[in-house]
């Protein structure tokens, strides 16, 4: 029998060229291979991961249950529940001063998930998208899954890992489709001045790119850092930003997987179209959490807050006496972005350091410390610490580092 088109079949389930453009996620490989660790009976002292160690407050656990007890386990609208839509926009009218309609509400499956459906809605093949690095790990990822083109822009610790307009000016093409934007930053913790992010909205607004704005950790500053959003800073941005935020790191809710974009209301009814095809709503549970997290006391917010810029301190106090590491000190969010460049071509527990990835290997494998690899953000020379940990860990965790890069 001729089997038609047997020349140039492909095997079964070989997978689709998509699959080449992902890698896993850096971060959670990380924190991954620290639990295998772990679970084979060693100590470690895991950095790795940037999420909160403290319980979701006991105010938002009371709602999740109250909703379970009163059938909130149905679908819901694959945008989000109206009510927990209409308080998001609130918060935007109110708190940051861009007048908002729930419409203009996404809630998603956490940030990550209204990162991945807002790029969705803007960029395809043949488009580019902006991004300054040292960057969150899954940008450049989740931009490649569109068929877009991640266009990187060094910002160098010298300029305190901050785009200027300048630079972005630079690299605008007529296939530019969005900049993204994060402050505070994943990894660096930098928070743009104000200043400087009205300067680069003056550059966007004298092109036609969209702006992408993470500001999910924009409730985590420390000392005079201040976090802005970025579509505040003029009334022609609304209409060309989407702005992602959530309740994951503010209110230590990770695992309750709620997060939001707020976009153009044309944006946004496709974001909701998409939703509702691929994943139709997130937890019905969890956004009655979410709803009680933003509309509740925020008592519990100001405590870990507390506890981080004391765990920042601490941790600064640390890098400052560690033998060849320097730091930018972080004005937000939970990490210490450490520059180890000063030890590649050392060996260091007898492992060869070249790069920031056989720095973080040998930290794990001999010093039982879980960074991640500054090459994972787009910056080699670096290794990212999340203090979002005890302070007993992180003593131990510098102790251990001590020993390590003086041996
Ligand atoms: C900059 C940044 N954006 C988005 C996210 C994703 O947040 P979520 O857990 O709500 O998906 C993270 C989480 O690490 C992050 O660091």
């Amino acid at each position: 029998m001729i089997i038609p088109h047997a020349k140039g079949r492909r095997m079964p389930l070989s997978l689709a060229e998509r699959a080449s453009l992902i890698e896993p996620s850096a971060t959670l490989a990380m924190g991954a291979e620290a639990k295998r660790l772990k679970v084979q009976g060693r100590q470690i002292l895991d950095f790795a991961l940037g999420e909160p160690d403290f319980n979701t407050p006991a105010n938002i656990q009371e709602a999740a249950i109250r909703a379970m007890r009163d059938g909130q386990t149905h679908y819901t609208p694959p945008a989000g529940i109206p009510e927990l839509r209409q308080a998001v926009a609130k918060l935007y009218t109110d708190h940051h001063g861009v007048a908002t309609d729930p419409a203009q509400v996404v809630v998603s499956n956490g940030a990550k998930h209204a990162i991945h459906n807002a790029l969705m809605a803007v960029c395809g093949p043949g488009d580019e998208v902006i991004i300054p690095s040292p960057y969150w790990v899954s940008y450049a990822d989740l931009v490649k899954l569109t068929g877009a083109k991640p266009v990187v822009v060094q910002a160098p610790e010298s300029a305190g890992f901050k785009m200027t307009p300048d630079q972005f000016l630079g690299v605008v093409t007529p296939r530019t489709r969005l900049l993204m934007i994060n402050s505070p930053s994943n990894p660096t913790g930098v928070v743009y001045e104000r200043s400087e992010l009205a300067a680069l909205a003056e550059a966007v607004l004298k092109t036609d790119v969209g702006v992408l704005s993470d500001e999910i950790y924009e409730q985590l500053t420390y000392r005079d850092a201040k976090p802005t959003c970025f579509a505040s800073l003029d009334p022609a941005l609304p209409a060309r930003t989407i702005t992602i935020s959530g309740v994951s790191k503010t209110y230590a809710m990770t695992g309750w997987r709620i997060g939001w974009s707020v976009a153009p209301t044309a944006v946004s009814k496709f974001i909701g179209d998409l939703q509702s095809q691929e994943t139709s709503n997130p937890c019905s549970i969890s956004q009655w959490a979410a709803l009680e997290a933003i509309t509740g006391p925020q008592e519990t917010v100001v405590e870990m807050k507390a506890q981080f810029a004391r765990r920042r301190e601490y941790v600064l106090e640390r890098i400052e006496r560690l033998p060849g590491v320097t730091c930018t000190p972080p004005g937000g969010a939970f990490y210490a972005f450490m520059n180890v460049s000063s030890h590649f071509g050392k060996t260091l527990g007898g492992k060869k350091i070249i790069d920031s990835t056989s720095f973080c290997m040998a930290a794990l494998s001999e010093a039982n410390v879980a960074l991640v690899m500054g090459s994972a953000f787009g910056a080699e020379g670096y290794a990212r610490m999340s203090f979002a940990t005890n302070l007993e860990t992180l003593e131990k965790g510098f102790d251990a580092l001590e020993r390590f890069v003086a041996s």
